[in-house]
């Protein structure tokens, strides 16, 4: 993608704090709170007009509005009206794609390819810009080892490497090089931290997470996302360790400004500075904005408790004016160097030239090919053969386009997603491809945003009889098939945010539906749509062969034929554990150690009812080649401290097709200050191999590896040990090394 358009130069330091100081210079305090207030312009969002709000100064960004038109129209009350005429910046959740739709980030983790999710966040930047938005509230950049909870698909999953990969590779992808870099948008990485650690898996229940963990787990993606020059941050909603997250300045300012040195703005989750309240932190409203402002954090999202109480609080001497006006330096740059004052407007025809680009499209399909996990194929029933020409598909999830798209299709966004039946109808053409739906999905108690927005995905539930008639019509199709192709899963409700679920099964009667089509004694392909692990247990046993394709956008159903007929060759692993009971969560591999570890012989049982294991691990996928990884080899068995070694394995492709492995290695600390988990992925490489090739993949291990943050010590430190390192095709490899770190 080219950005040639740059018209304008990008400034220097010493000019944005220069053309920063210029403007505060004549700004009033009401319009300096002003800034730091973010406004809904949504029409579901009760609030006073924000023409009127935003012509008396009263705000600094807008959110909720998905409109190119009003924008300007919006933008022109700011720049013409408003007393010291600043430009508003527009923000909207564009998270996996504005008009062309990305595979949700979870899927994208998948691929293992940072590069994947850095082209797909170019693609969005570059129309959600086009459409006049300015700041995209993503990557949303929370570890999740608890698969109930629902906003698990808007993370890269349970690991800190591949997490903090993700991270820089999508504030790259939204920001370019630099901020203000044309065709781009600002990018936030929320939610500031742990909220994928929520109690019980339930959203926004409090996190309590030892600072071990948070440093050493949760802090990593956020920290590469600072490195990677992200322009601002996003606070959680919940409390961490008995402090809202959005009134706490441990982690807005001792750790993020203090330690990372980040220099952008801090933007509270929506509601969550008046929420402080209700969370039984602050007193009032009033006591809430002090103590989210003295925190850290910087503007309001839609609350209306800064508007409310920050002027009041400078002017009877609680709050020093400086305060608020550090706040407001930090978004004023941010506007200056996204080129706001020079270019406020938005050109109303840009949208439709750029949507309609084919390079997107395509770049979606790549995206959604290289995200999918091939988790059985028994028998080598896939890929399927280009001459079927009796093929039923057959699921509530085949023809469904919000499935196939995804969480965060709301505001407003209007794709038109290839289903997964479309995308094998266009494969087979000439074919009369049989489809039935089965009985419909839903969620038992219905979702709020369905209920608010735009666009709702729930329909009528069925009645029984109704959902009876369609079981039987969709066993009476697959009977006359050769080949069954069964798209069960979750509808794009059922996972995001206010999505959790105490229950990790497919919903309704999917798994009853896919035993009654399997008991038919044909050949059956499962193409799994969803955006958590699922306990797919009998389908493991008894299916030959699954696909996990997540939620894979708006080409999903042409990525999934690709793959299905063998055009492609899949090569995605899992960036999650898929425990076998959702009661086994929070399952991951990264453990500490038990006194009885599963393999010793004193080893009884973590569960009696049965086996703790993942149903599938960390890390896993199959290919439609075979691949073997020998030659494990150390620079060294021994290394000082603060010295690095390379790490060497060989890998070759033992089948007869060209295909695609993740190498990874994992590394395990054996004695030391602290206990250290019993596997840590410490690098990963995704390779494409032809038949008979073999590649050598070099890792480096040096002491941002091998250290980690000490409870013990209370810092970060590195231990002279011995540790094991593995490298593999998933977090179960056995190819071993020692190596020993030397004072
Ligand atoms: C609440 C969500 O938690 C957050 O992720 C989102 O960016 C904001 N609402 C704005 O829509």
């Amino acid at each position: 993608m080219n950005n040639k358009m740059n018209t304008q130069a990008i400034p220097t330091e010493a000019e944005v704090v220069a053309r920063v100081e210029a403007l505060m210079g004549r700004m009033s305090l009401e319009e300096k709170v002003g800034q730091l207030t973010q406004i809904a312009g949504a029409p579901f969002f009760p609030g006073p007009e924000p023409a009127e709000v935003i012509r008396q100064g009263g705000a600094g960004s807008v959110l909720w509005l998905n409109d190119t038109q009003q924008f300007n129209v919006l933008q022109k009350i700011a720049v013409e009206e408003s007393p010291s005429k600043i430009p508003l910046l527009f923000a909207l959740d564009v998270i996996h794609g504005y008009r062309t739709i990305f595979p949700v980030p979870l899927a994208m983790a998948s691929s293992w390819d940072p590069s994947v999710a850095e082209r797909a966040q170019t693609v969005a930047a570059r129309e959600a810009r086009a459409a006049g938005l300015h700041w995209t509230f993503g990557p949303m950049l929370d570890i999740a080892r608890d698969a109930r909870w629902g906003r698990i698909v808007e993370g890269a999953g349970e690991d800190p490497v591949l997490g903090a990969a993700m991270a820089a590779a999508q504030v790259r992808g939204f920001q370019g090089p630099s901020l203000g870099t044309p065709e781009h948008v600002v990018a936030c990485a929320k939610h500031f931290a742990g909220y994928g650690a929520a109690d019980g898996g339930r959203d926004y229940d409090p996190v309590y997470l030892p600072e071990s963990r948070l440093r050493n787990v949760y802090f990593p993606p956020f920290q590469a996302a600072v490195k990677a020059g992200v322009g601002t941050f996003m606070s959680a909603y919940m409390d961490l360790n008995d402090v809202p997250a959005s009134g706490n300045r441990f982690l807005l300012s001792d750790v993020l400004r203090g330690e990372w040195g980040f220099k952008g703005f801090v933007v509270s989750d929506a509601m969550a500075v008046g929420n402080l309240v209700i969370e039984g932190f602050a007193r009032d409203g009033r006591d809430a904005a002090l103590r989210a402002l003295s925190a850290g954090l910087d503007m309001d999202m839609a609350s209306g408790t800064y508007p409310q109480y920050l002027a009041g609080l400078v002017e009877d001497g609680t709050l020093k004016l400086a305060d608020i006006e550090t706040a407001v330096r930090r978004i004023l740059a941010i506007k200056v160097r996204m080129g706001l004052f020079e270019q406020p407007y938005t050109d109303e025809a840009k949208l439709a030239q750029v949507v309609a680009l084919p390079e997107h499209c395509q770049e979606a399909r790549l995206a959604a090919q290289r995200s999918m996990v091939l988790l059985r194929n028994e028998g080598r029933l896939l890929p399927l053969s280009n001459s079927l020409t009796n093929v039923a598909v057959i699921g509530p999830l085949a023809d469904s386009m919000e499935a196939t798209e995804g969480s965060w299709m709301v505001f407003g966004h209007t794709p038109a997603a290839v289903t997964v039946l479309e995308g094998i109808r266009a494969r087979l053409p000439g074919v009369k491809v049989k489809y039935a739906p089965g009985p419909e999905i839903c969620r038992d108690i219905p979702s709020l945003f369905d209920e608010m927005m735009p666009g709702s995905n729930e329909k009528a539930v069925q009645t029984p009889e109704q959902a009876e008639a369609a079981f039987q019509e969709a066993i009476a199709t697959a009977h006359t098939a050769d080949v069954i192709v069964m798209v069960l899963g979750e509808n794009a409700n059922m996972a995001g945010e206010a999505a959790s679920r105490a229950s990790l099964d497919l919903p309704g009667r999917q798994e009853e539906l896919l035993k009654a089509v399997v008991a038919l004694g044909k050949p059956v392909v499962l193409v799994l749509l969803n955006g958590r692990p699922l306990s797919i247990n009998w389908a493991a046993e008894n299916v030959p062969a699954i696909l996990e394709a997540w939620e894979p956008g708006s080409e999903g159903g042409h990525a999934i034929a690709d793959i299905l007929f063998g055009d492609v060759n899949p090569g995605g692993k899992l960036p999650v554990t898929f425990p076998r009971k959702a009661s086994h969560a929070p399952l991951y591999y990264a453990r500490d150690l038990s006194h009885q570890p599963e393999d010793s012989p004193m080893y009884r049982s973590r569960y009696w009812d049965g086996p703790t294991t993942p149903l599938y691990p960390f890390g896993y996928g199959l290919s439609y080649t075979t691949f073997s990884i020998s030659n494990l080899k150390a620079s060294a068995s021994q290394v000082k401290l603060g010295g690095s070694v390379t790490v060497t394995a060989d890998v070759t492709n033992t089948g007869s097709v060209a295909g695609d492995e993740v190498v990874q290695l994992y590394i395990h600390q054996k004695a030391g200050r602290d206990s250290r988990p019993m596997r840590e992925l410490k690098g990963f490489e995704r390779l494409t191999l032809q038949p008979g090739e073999v590649k050598t993949v070099p890792f480096s291990l040096g002491p941002t590896e091998l250290g980690y943050w000490s409870t013990n010590a209370g810092k970060w430190v590195q231990d002279a040990e011995a540790f094991d390192i593995w490298v593999g095709a998933d977090s179960l490899a056995t190819l071993h090394v020692e190596l020993a770190v030397t004072r």
